[in-house]
């Protein structure tokens, strides 16, 4: 044995590392996504209109009028997302509050200047045109309304993760790149006045409830092991699909792409 390797050993098996493992164990209780509604809280007063940009079932967009007296405009290109919204803005009881429309928040018809708070969440990764898009949501703010958005960045991603990415039937890769977003922004008159990191918090929540990420691992590992035979009867553009969207959380947790909320205003004299 050389001189060193037990006393490695030992260390190795010793009690400190399993009492690190123990450490590990203890949930740092991480707050969930409901973090997004603490954040446009401080953005938000009585009376106020909130666009949700990307609506989806309106579900957030029903939850901000559960909290806030306001009045709210969803929007989402797609039809299931706004006949689902429709439905749900029904059962809430929201009809008298809430207008929806089909539409990409670049050509909604909404008034100019009409909306104090515009709400984006878990969008501007899946948008095809990204300057179009925050050019249209400061054109509804009205001067010195505020815009919250959560999205992911970029933050180390390899070429070979970024090449896998390309193949995601709803993500844009170059949205995730954090300069051009800024670039994006500035260029619509919005202003960035906070950026906060969720990091890994998000995911930590959903992972202590429901194990999603380590359920994809699972998913990804016989997807490399069967790659062959699902390529002949999936083909290879839907086999891609799957296998870029079961590293999206993945990274997320490896601190490759990094999930934020931008907070902004809309410059109050545009050029
Ligand atoms: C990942 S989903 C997020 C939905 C919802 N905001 C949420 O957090 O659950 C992205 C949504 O953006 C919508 N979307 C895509 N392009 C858009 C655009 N140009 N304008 C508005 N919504 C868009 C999609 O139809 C989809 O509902």
């Amino acid at each position: 044995m050389e001189p060193g390797q037990l006393e490695a050993l030992v260390a190795t098996y010793g009690p400190d590392t399993w009492r690190i493992y123990d450490h590990l164990d203890v949930s740092l209780d991480p707050t969930g996504p409901d973090e997004l509604f603490d954040i446009a809280a401080d953005l938000i007063r009585p009376g106020d209109v909130v666009l949700d940009a990307g609506c989806r079932d309106a579900s957030h967009l029903i939850e901000l009028c559960r909290r806030h007296e306001i009045n709210g405009i969803g929007v989402d290109p797609a039809p299931a997302h706004v006949e689902g919204a429709t439905v749900a803005v029904t059962a809430a009881g929201l009809t008298s509050r809430v207008t929806l429309h089909q539409a990409m928040l670049e050509e909604a018809p909404v008034a100019s200047g009409s909306v104090d708070l515009v709400w984006c969440r878990d969008v501007l990764e899946q948008v095809a045109d990204l300057p179009s898009v925050l050019r249209g949501a400061a054109r509804v703010l009205r001067p010195g309304g505020a815009m919250v958005v959560f999205t992911v960045v970029d933050n180390g991603l390899t070429d070979a993760d970024r090449e896998l990415l390309t193949h995601h039937r709803g993500v844009v890769t170059a949205n995730l790149d954090p300069a051009r977003l800024m670039a994006a922004y500035a260029a619509a008159g919005l202003l960035l006045e906070e950026t906060i990191e969720i990091g890994t918090r998000w995911r930590e929540y959903a992972e202590e409830r429901t194990r999603p990420v380590s359920r994809k691992l699972l998913q990804l590992a016989r997807l490399r092991r069967q790659r062959a035979q699902l390529t002949t009867t999936y083909g290879a553009d839907a086999l891609a699909h799957v296998e870029a969207n079961l590293h999206w959380e993945l990274w997320q947790f490896l601190g490759l792409t990094l999930p934020v909320v931008h907070v902004l205003w809309r410059e109050r004299y545009p050029d």
